[in-house]
């Protein structure tokens, strides 16, 4: 245990505090693929991997992260048995009534990307609490994705859009990039600098597809449940070895 800590405090200290990325975007996988290991409920996996929210959480505001985002909950995940969508809504309410007075003393704000109109009422209830205590915190952007989808954010951006110009609000000719994404769930945060996936998936599985285009992607076999601090310190590290061109020379 000492010398994890150790080796923690020896990771954060090659940290270079001024290239750190502003935005990292995690897609939390591999909860099931744990708990099958072990021979334990999918739930298991679920219930670990909100101990690793919360590590993780704690981890990216102390480092000065800016903004961290979340994949919780897909538009695709409703496919699931119904009992894993309860217990997945179960936790969320468990973390939030657990940790929010927490992520309220640090100063964290609480965000949410994706539908949240289409959540249960108690967990979509617990939900806009934490958002409206929250709202006015400014040490680090806590983007939960919940029922979200990047096909979907897309859509719902083009639609919102075409309804603004039919109202006059904006004209055709002033729709650019930036006008764009303040049609996103992300509207007024930068893109992310880096996206990490554990669990050996390497793919985006319609995650911020739209604001994704120049991310640096970090990927490990690591199953969520067991991406602790320091894993998630080394792909910070290793974030801070690319050379970033954004397609110039
Ligand atoms: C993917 O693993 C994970 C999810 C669909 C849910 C992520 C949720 C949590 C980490 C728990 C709580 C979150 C919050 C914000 C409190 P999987 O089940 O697809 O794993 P598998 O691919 O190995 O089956």
């Amino acid at each position: 245990m000492q010398n994890r800590r150790k080796a923690i405090e020896e990771l954060k200290n090659s940290i270079d505090k001024d290239k750190l990325p502003l935005h990292v975007a995690i897609i939390m996988d591999g909860n099931g693929r744990w708990t099958k290991q072990r021979f334990m409920p999918r739930s298991a996996g679920h219930k670990e991997g909100m101990e690793r929210v919360k590590e993780i959480v704690e981890s990216a505001s102390n480092i000065g992260v800016k903004y961290l985002s979340l994949y919780a909950f897909s538009t695709e995940n409703w496919k699931r048995p119904k009992e894993e969508i309860d217990g997945l809504m179960k936790l969320l309410v468990y973390y939030l009534r657990v940790e929010l007075n927490n992520l309220n003393k640090n100063n964290i704000k609480i965000n949410t990307l994706g539908d949240i109109s289409k959540l249960p009422v108690g967990p979509r209830r617990e939900v806009e609490k934490a958002v409206e205590l929250t709202k006015n915190n400014n040490k680090m952007v806590l983007n939960i994705a919940l029922n979200y989808g990047g096909r979907n954010e897309i859509l719902k951006g083009i639609k919102s859009i075409l309804n603004d110009i039919e109202k006059g609000k904006i004209n055709i000719e002033d729709l650019d990039e930036s006008v764009f994404s303040d049609y996103l769930y992300t509207s007024g945060q930068p893109d992310p600098d880096l996206l990490i996936r554990p669990s050996g998936e390497l793919r985006l599985s319609n995650f911020l597809l739209y604001q994704i285009a120049y991310t640096e992607f970090w990927f490990s076999n690591i199953y969520w449940p067991d991406f602790r601090e320091e894993h998630f310190l080394k792909a910070i590290i290793d974030y801070q070895k690319r050379e970033r061109r954004f397609g110039g020379i």
